[in-house]
C-alpha cells in the first residue's frame, strides 16, 4: 500500500478503523488490516471523513470586499446593487487570481468540491471565462462545478437567456436563475419554467437561487417543485435558499413540503448569510430567514449547507471552512440533539456530495483517496472545535498539513496545555 492511516474514526460511528490507499484511491477499510503502507500514520482515533463539499458559492465575487466600496446596509438588495458597480471593472486576471487564492484556502480547509454560481449577465461573459480557467486550473486538486447564474433576472435583464445558454455551450455544468427577483411574481413562475425546460433539453441539472426573500407569498419553490415533476428532473433540481419557507403560513407548508419531496428537489441552505441577510426589515422579534431545515430533513428531503459567500460584497467573513457553516446551520435551526448535529455534518459533506452528483465519494474501498483527517473525535466535536485539518488528502497525495489546536498553560496545579477535547467517544 502507498499509505495507509491506522486507527480512524469515521462519521457513521465507527472507531479503531485502519485505511488503505494504493495509488488515487482506497483499497481497503478495516479492523488492524495487515497491510503495510509504505508511509503509514497514526490518527489516534481521530475523525477521518470524505472532504467538505461546498454545494453553494460565488466565486467570481469572492474576496472582492471593499470593492468598490463596502455594503453599508448589509441587506441582499444593496450587495446586488454594489456587484453591479464592481462587474464592469472586473479584470479577468485579478477575478482568476482572487479565485485561485480562495482556492488555497479552501484546499487548507479540506474543502475539495465546490459549485460555484457564476453570474452571466454581462455580455462580455467575462466571469464565466474566468472561472472555466479556474476549474481547468484546480482540477487535480478541487472539483469545481460551475452554475450559470443570471443575477439581475432571466427577464428582467434584456439578453441574459441568451448569454445563459452561451454560457453553458462555453462548458458551464449547471442552469441556474434567481425567478424572486424578477419583475412580477408571474415572470418570476415563467423564468423557472423556462429554466427548467432548457435543463430538460439539454440533459442538465437545474439549481435556482429560489425565494431568498422574507416575503412569505414567494413561492417560487412550488414551481420548482410542478416543473421538476413535470418534466422528469427528479434527482437533478435544487432550490437554493428557500428563506421565504421561514415566514410561510404553516398550513401551506405542510402542503409544500410533501410536493418538494415528491418531486425529488433537493435544497440548500445558507446559514451564514441567511442570518444575516434575511429579518433586515423587522424590528423585534426579528426572523432568523433560514429556511425549515429539520422539516424538510424529516421529509426525506436533501438538506445541505452552503457557504455563498466569503469577503465579497454580501458577506465580510467567512474563510472557507464549512465546519463555521455547519456551525451556524445547527444554532440557527436549532438542530442541537445528537442525531441532529451529526445530520449537519452530512450537511456539509455527504449530502451535498449527492446533489453534485460526486462520483466514488466516500471512505470505503473502491472510492476516492479524498479525506480529511481532523483534530477531532467525532463529527459533533469537529463542529464544535471547527476543528483543525491535521491532514488532506486528495487521490492519494498529501495536500495539505496542519498542526492541531493546542494551548500551553502557566497556572499552578493545572495542566501545561489544553485541547479543548473530551475523550467521550461518539
Ligand atoms: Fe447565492
Amino acid at each position: 500500500m502507498d499509505f495507509v492511516i491506522r486507527n480512524a474514526s469515521l462519521a457513521d460511528g465507527r472507531h479503531g478503523v485502519d485505511i488503505a490507499i494504493e495509488g488515487e484511491r482506497i483499497a481497503a477499510v478495516g479492523a488492524n488490516l495487515p497491510a503495510r503502507g509504505v508511509r503509514e500514520i497514526d490518527a489516534g482515533g481521530d475523525l477521518v471523513s470524505p472532504p467538505f463539499v461546498d454545494a453553494h458559492f460565488h466565486m467570481d465575487a469572492t474576496l472582492s470586499y471593499g470593492l468598490p466600496r463596502v455594503n453599508e446596509s448589509g441587506t441582499l438588495l444593496e450587495g446586488i446593487a454594489l456587484w453591479g458597480e464592481l462587474k464592469p471593472q472586473l479584470a479577468q486576471e485579478a477575478l482568476i487570481e482572487r479565485a485561485m487564492q480562495y482556492c488555497d484556502w479552501a484546499v487548507a480547509r479540506g474543502l475539495l468540491a465546490i459549485r460555484t454560481h457564476v453570474d452571466v449577465c454581462d455580455d462580455r461573459l467575462l466571469a464565466v471565462e474566468a472561472l472555466l480557467e479556474v476549474k481547468r486550473r484546480v482540477a487535480p486538486y478541487i472539483d469545481l462545478q460551475l452554475v450559470a447564474f443570471p443575477q439581475d433576472g432571466l427577464l428582467r435583464s434584456a439578453g441574459a437567456f441568451d448569454n445563459l445558454k452561451r454560457a453553458i455551450a462555453m462548458g458551464v455544468d449547471v442552469v441556474g436563475g434567481i425567478p424572486h427577483f424578477e419583475r412580477t411574481m408571474a415572470q418570476g413562475a415563467e423564468s423557472v419554467r423556462l429554466l427548467c425546460e432548457f435543463a430538460a433539453d439539454k440533459g442538465l441539472m437545474v439549481d435556482l437561487h429560489c425565494d431568498e426573500t422574507d416575503d412569505p407569498l414567494s413561492r417560487h419553490i412550488e414551481t420548482l417543485a410542478y416543473e421538476t415533476q413535470r418534466l422528469g428532473l427528479q434527482g437533478r433540481s435544487t432550490g437554493s435558499h428557500l428563506t421565504s419557507m421561514h415566514s410561510m403560513d404553516n398550513y401551506y407548508v405542510s402542503k409544500l413540503i410533501p410536493l418538494i419531496a415528491e418531486a425529488g428537489v433537493a435544497a440548500i441552505a445558507n446559514p451564514l448569510i441567511n442570518i444575516t441577510l434575511q429579518g433586515r426589515h423587522d424590528s423585534y422579534p426579528k426572523r432568523r430567514g433560514m429556511t425549515r431545515v429539520p422539516e424538510l430533513l424529516a421529509a426525506g428531503v436533501p438538506v445541505a449547507f452552503g457557504h455563498d459567500c466569503v469577503m465579497d460584497p454580501w458577506y465580510g467573513l467567512g474563510s472557507g471552512d464549512m465546519l463555521e457553516v455547519a456551525h451556524m446551520g445547527l444554532h440557527v435551526a436549532q438542530m442541537t440533539g445528537q442525531a441532529a448535529m451529526r445530520q449537519c455534518f452530512l450537511a456539509v459533506t455527504e449530502t451535498p456530495a449527492r446533489i453534485l452528483g460526486l462520483q466514488d465519494y466516500g471512505i470505503a474501498p473502491g472510492c476516492h483517496a479524498d479525506l480529511v483527517l481532523l483534530d477531532a473525535g467525532g463529527p459533533v466535536e469537529a463542529i464544535r472545535l471547527r476543528a483543525a485539518r491535521r491532514l488532506v488528502m486528495r487521490r492519494g497525495q498529501v495536500v495539505s498539513e496542519a498542526p492541531p489546536m493546542r494551548a500551553s498553560l502557566q497556572l499552578p496545579g493545572r495542566p501545561e496545555s489544553v485541547d479543548f477535547r473530551l475523550t467521550r467517544k461518539e
